[in-house]
């Protein structure tokens, strides 16, 4: 293990039964608490956005929010909020997906994309990947071609990756 997984791993706390039994929630609360820790990790991602030549960083709500908009300020990117829907006031795009149980929708300004943008998409977590999979079918319907997905963490058991493989179509996948 690498010395910036170390100190990231060291600042991710497992809470059991959270937020329902049976659950192990992965909280980065501490790594974004810890000053050298979120500059490292966004240091890293920044690094992976330059490199995949994005004009943009997608952020996921919520907490691709927190990672994901010091990222684009350090690559020198605009920033543009995915957000759960019914909360943008402009025009948007949506894209259902669905969930354990039910189904929910993310949406974006429909505005803030267009053929010109090659997005990176930044998350806390690849779990089951239907969100990032969500935002990724979000990216292609505004015209915009995708970068990559960029995580701080992949929960490899639950299958992301594997599920993600034709959306992304060949573009990187990142998981610190
Ligand atoms: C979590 C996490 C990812 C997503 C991963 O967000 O931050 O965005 O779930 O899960 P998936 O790969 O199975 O789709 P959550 O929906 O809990 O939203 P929040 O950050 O607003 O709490």
């Amino acid at each position: 293990m690498t010395g910036i997984e170390e100190l990231l791993l060291s600042r991710i706390r497992d809470v059991a039964d959270y937020p329902a039994p049976g659950v192990l929630f992965k909280d980065i609360t501490p790594l974004l608490a810890d000053p050298a820790a979120f500059t490292a990790l966004t240091d890293a991602l920044a690094g992976i956005a330059q490199s995949s030549g994005a004009t943009k960083v997608v952020g996921l709500e919520a907490r691709g929010f927190i990672l994901g908009a010091p990222v684009a300020v350090r690559a020198g990117l605009g920033f543009i909020p995915v957000r759960k829907a019914g909360k943008l006031p402009g025009a948007t795009l949506g894209q259902a997906y669905d969930l354990e149980y039910g189904s929910a929708e993310i949406e974006v300004h429909a505005e803030d994309l267009s053929a010109d943008d090659r997005v990176l998409v930044v998350d806390d977590v690849l779990a089951t990947g239907g969100t990032a999979e969500a935002s990724l079918q979000l990216i292609r319907r505004a015209g915009a071609e995708v970068a990559g997905l960029a995580v701080l963490m992949e929960l490899g058991f639950l299958g992301g990756r594997a599920r993600l493989e034709p959306t992304l179509a060949g573009a990187p996948l990142e998981a610190l």
